[in-house]
């Protein structure tokens, strides 16, 4: 799948844009299922909020079970001061995780495409499990930014192999929150390590390293821009510092994540994402 030249750019930076991977007719499927499941889920009690920070990210049971599950996360800005919704249930949703991949036939397609396969043998991610996946919204107005993060700190495997596909299903500009990455920061240390507590019923972050992330603009001058057009893929190295800002335009960026690991490695089960014995992960191809 990727040239000689490519695998070196994501040797080199931690990360690689890969233009038209996603064909328009997927990315509307993919779209119009994402609505489908916002549309049929009823929210519990308690109200799981994804926090626009990572490292404040809720611990809630939803959360800790949503590994093998498809689950609903709030935007964080999505509640007026009584606590109710400020707008349609559909513009207040953060995203769409953790096992759609394994447990929706629409994504489960589109997850396990071949063409994957490929690239995990392309960049040396040896048996390839499919771990983890997102249908991110990043809603108008409301959509939360995602503070300077490392992959690896939330899905930890020994040696890490952790491997991020992002796909773009809108176009994402400066505008509505695109990506940035830290180019060639995926040969820094691992900063932080977030646990699923010994009790199980919580998570604590572990500090290994005290190497400053990149600071967001306008401080830092680390990270840069991925403004993508809708249909591209972007590989991340999951040890590469990168960060999304808030929405305040009036234009959504739908994007879909796949978590990959290497089944050779170690994955610890103090991992936040469990799944149970007979929902084992499976290989990419
Ligand atoms: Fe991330």
């Amino acid at each position: 799948m990727l040239s000689k030249d490519q695998i070196e750019t994501y040797q080199r930076d931690g990360f690689l844009v890969v233009d038209d991977f996603v064909p328009p007719r997927s990315r509307a499927r993919l779209r119009e299922r994402a609505v489908e499941i916002v549309d049929a889920w009823e929210p519990s009690e308690q109200r799981s909020v994804f926090t626009t920070n990572e490292q404040e990210r809720v611990s809630d049971g939803e959360f800790l079970a949503s590994g093998s599950s498809i689950w609903c996360f709030f935007e964080e800005d999505a509640f007026g001061p009584d606590g109710e919704l400020t707008q349609p249930k559909e513009l207040s949703i953060n995203k769409i995780g953790h096992a759609q991949h394994d447990l929706d036939d629409e994504f489960e397609r589109f997850s396990y495409d071949p063409r994957l396969a490929e690239i995990t043998t392309d960049i040396g991610l040896v048996d390839a499990l499919a771990l983890q996946s997102m249908y991110i919204f990043k809603q108008p107005h409301i959509g939360g930014e995602v503070g300077c993060h490392q992959d690896s700190t939330f899905l930890y495997t020994d040696p890490m192999s952790v491997t991020g596909f992002w796909f773009a299903i809108e176009d994402a500009t400066l505008e509505n929150g695109c990506l940035w990455a830290a180019p060639g920061g995926h040969l820094g240390p691992l900063r932080q390590l977030f646990k699923r507590s010994p009790s199980g019923d919580g998570t604590v972050m572990e500090q290994l390293d005290d190497t400053p992330l990149p600071e967001p603009p306008p401080v830092g001058s680390e990270l840069v821009p991925l403004e993508v057009a809708a249909g591209t893929l972007v590989i991340l190295n999951g040890q590469l510092p990168h960060w999304s800002d808030v929405n305040r335009s009036g234009t959504s960026r739908h994007a879909y994540t796949l978590h990959c690991i290497s089944g050779t490695a170690d994955y610890p089960d103090w991992n936040w994402l469990q799944r149970p014995a007979d929902m084992p992960l499976r290989p990419l191809a």
